[in-house]
């Protein structure tokens, strides 16, 4: 067993429930219905548990959190455990008045999505009319209570070329942070490839915009961001290694090291409801699966870059090698890397309208017209 250290950061999946729906979405293809969702009380427990266990900053998440009617009591419970609490929201079905109303509650941060710089890009990406004007409202209640900010930029094939106005929109908001998140092709993201894989030259334009951006704006505005991998050498050390910085409770209280850990058919995942989070994080077979470097076959085994980027992420391996274990197909040293950039270029030559996010217990929507 691996010597693990505690996790610094918990994302809570309050609920697969959202009013939007993104066809970039990375919860699991099968959504978890309301009636299993943890109850008021339950997620409570697995705060203080959390806190226990080491963790300082909790992640709000969904779906969108503020569908949850007790969001404001959860907030409460976390502050009350002495966690640090993140607003991941796409800002649809806040109020001026339920804002402040968290602000009272302890909430510390929020971290806005946005689909698109425009109406039409926004509210189509999002699948939601009107959400876009809701959001620039949303964003200045944020403004006028004084809750630290930061924008998170969903950027695919579509909405690339809006990257320098996203960059004007945070500035313009007052975000200390923007996050310029390329699409990661899990979950929903994964059945949409053909209709949001980036071109290698948009890829290379976006790097180019974030080089020059975080000069020009140091000091105004924190740029983090995410490459569109499949077009990289080097795969992205997810979640900071398996079992080693982080951990998400999905919904209904499963506890998972990653959100999409569930597309690996043979890990068995532990709920909050049946075992405490210490022992499911320490002794938990899914956490230990691939935690360290053990785990690791060639060339990872024996490469200089292990623990730098302990062999990208599992589930992309699963996904494109249909191996756990095998190097992320993104590294060039994977036998399966020359294969992944042409199926990359091939995704992003095709022209497939775009499939939404359906509502938990739903089918997938249609394509848009
Ligand atoms: Fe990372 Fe494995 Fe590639 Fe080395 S061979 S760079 S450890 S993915
Ligand atoms: Fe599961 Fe990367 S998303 S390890």
């Amino acid at each position: 067993m691996t010597k693990a250290k505690p996790p610094i950061a918990m994302l809570a999946e309050l609920t697969h429930r959202c009013p939007l729906s993104c066809p970039y979405c990375s919860n699991p293809l099968e959504l978890t219905r309301q009636e299993a969702e943890l109850s008021t009380e339950d997620w409570a427990r697995v705060f203080r548990e959390a806190a226990d266990l080491g963790v300082l900053q909790l992640h709000l998440s969904g779906g969108e959190p503020a569908t949850r009617r007790d969001l404001e009591d959860l907030v409460c419970a976390a502050r009350d455990a002495g966690l640090y609490t993140n607003l991941i929201t796409s800002g649809i079905g806040l109020t001026e008045r339920r804002l402040r109303a968290l602000d009272d509650a302890g909430l510390d941060h929020i971290q806005l999505s946005l689909q698109g710089t425009t109406p039409e890009m926004a509210d189509e990406i999002g699948g939601y009319r009107g959400g876009f004007a809701r959001k620039l409202q949303v964003a200045e209640w944020i403004g006028k209570i004084g809750f630290p900010l930061t924008l998170n930029a969903v950027l695919h094939r579509r909405n690339l070329h809006q990257l320098p106005r996203a960059l004007e929109m945070a500035l313009e908001m007052g975000a200390r942070r923007i996050e310029v998140a390329t699409v990661q092709f899990h979950g929903w993201a994964l059945k949409n490839r053909d209709a949001l894989m980036p071109t290698k030259a948009q890829a290379a334009e976006a790097t180019r915009l974030v080089a020059e951006a975080r000069v020009r704006l140091k000091g105004r505005l924190v740029i983090d961001y995410v490459p569109a991998d499949y077009h990289s050498d080097y795969p992205k050390r997810c979640m900071g290694g398996w079992g080693s910085t982080g951990l998400n409770v999905a919904p209904d209280g499963t506890v998972l090291p990653c959100h999409a850990a569930q597309t690996i058919p043979h890990l068995r995942f532990e709920s909050v409801r049946d075992r405490p989070l210490t022992a499911i994080w320490y002794e938990g077979a899914a956490f230990e699966a691939y935690r360290g470097t053990g785990w690791m076959k060639e060339p990872c085994a024996s490469c200089e870059r292990r623990e730098i980027d302990f062999g990208g992420c599992r589930c992309q391996a699963m996904a494109l090698a249909g191996d756990p274990a095998a190097t992320d197909p993104v590294c060039v040293k994977s036998a399966q890397h020359l294969d992944l950039q042409a199926r990359a270029a091939a995704h992003a030559e095709a022209d497939s309208p775009l499939t939404y996010r359906s509502a938990p217990g739903k089918p997938a929507t249609e394509p848009a017209e």
